[in-house]
């Protein structure tokens, strides 16, 4: 009876003890950092083909970057060029690259207000996205600042299942053109994502 009573607590210690669930590294993300900024801190950088800009990631969800990493390191997103970087990444170095990131977005500026509850159509998307575009769960991507082209972009992949994701796939399958216009061209001008130009 005890040992039975005992076990669930002494698993939740060992969880606790996985280093997968470490900290990341603010200072060692920011030198690994360099050579990604290279494309996503460069204003105006665009993926060639098809052309859409590099997405922002300062103040993006330090789960959700993690997240996609690991989607693109495992072949769940596909992507040649970040399938070739992430691959190369150990988890403790994406959880080091993500802790870096998470502080380059204007977040704090963002949060408090209700601007997102105010477009009808992103109405839906709230629950998660959060009422400024800054998502209330660190295991899914703010908005708020991302570039239009981009969400389009991601919109786009999510309705045709081409980026496959169960949650995000049945919140595509309504949108129209329209409405993915509107909501990129919406999400686009609140304030939280930032492109961040690599320090030397
Ligand atoms: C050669 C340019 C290039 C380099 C270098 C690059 N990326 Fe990317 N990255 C892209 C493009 C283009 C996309 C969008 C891919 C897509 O549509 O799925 C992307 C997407 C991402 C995403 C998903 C963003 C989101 O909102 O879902 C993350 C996270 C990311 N990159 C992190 C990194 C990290 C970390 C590095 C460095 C180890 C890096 N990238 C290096 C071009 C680059
Ligand atoms: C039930 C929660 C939920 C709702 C509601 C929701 N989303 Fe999402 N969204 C997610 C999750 C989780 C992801 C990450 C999926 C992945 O890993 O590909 C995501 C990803 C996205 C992305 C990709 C972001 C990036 O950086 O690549 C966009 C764009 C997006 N959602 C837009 C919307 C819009 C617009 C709505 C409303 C019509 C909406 N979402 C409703 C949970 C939700």
């Amino acid at each position: 009876m005890r040992i039975a009573a005992i076990a669930p607590l002494l698993l939740a210690c060992a969880l606790f003890a996985n280093p997968a669930n470490a900290q990341g590294d603010a200072a060692n993300g920011k030198d690994l950092s360099y050579t990604c900024l290279g494309c996503h801190g460069i204003a105006g950088y665009r993926n060639a083909y098809p052309s859409y800009r590099v997405p922002k990631l300062g103040g993006q969800k330090a789960a959700y970057l993690i997240d996609a990493l690991k989607g693109y390191r495992d072949g769940l997103r596909r992507h040649p060029t970040m399938q070739a970087q992430a691959v190369s990444l150990t988890d403790q170095e994406m959880e080091d690259i993500a802790a870096y990131l998470v502080t380059l977005g204007s977040e704090t500026i963002a949060s408090g207000g209700t601007e997102g509850a105010s477009l009808e159509r992103a109405q839906v998307c709230v629950a998660c996205h959060g009422q400024n575009g800054i998502s209330v769960n660190p295991m899914w991507p703010s908005l708020a600042g991302q570039h239009e082209e981009y969400l389009v972009h991601a919109l786009n992949q999510y309705r045709s299942g081409e980026r496959s994701q169960a949650v995000m796939y049945a919140q595509a399958q309504s949108l129209t053109d329209e409405d993915v216009a509107i909501l990129a061209r919406y999400y686009a001008r609140l304030s939280g994502l930032e492109t961040t130009e690599p320090e030397e």
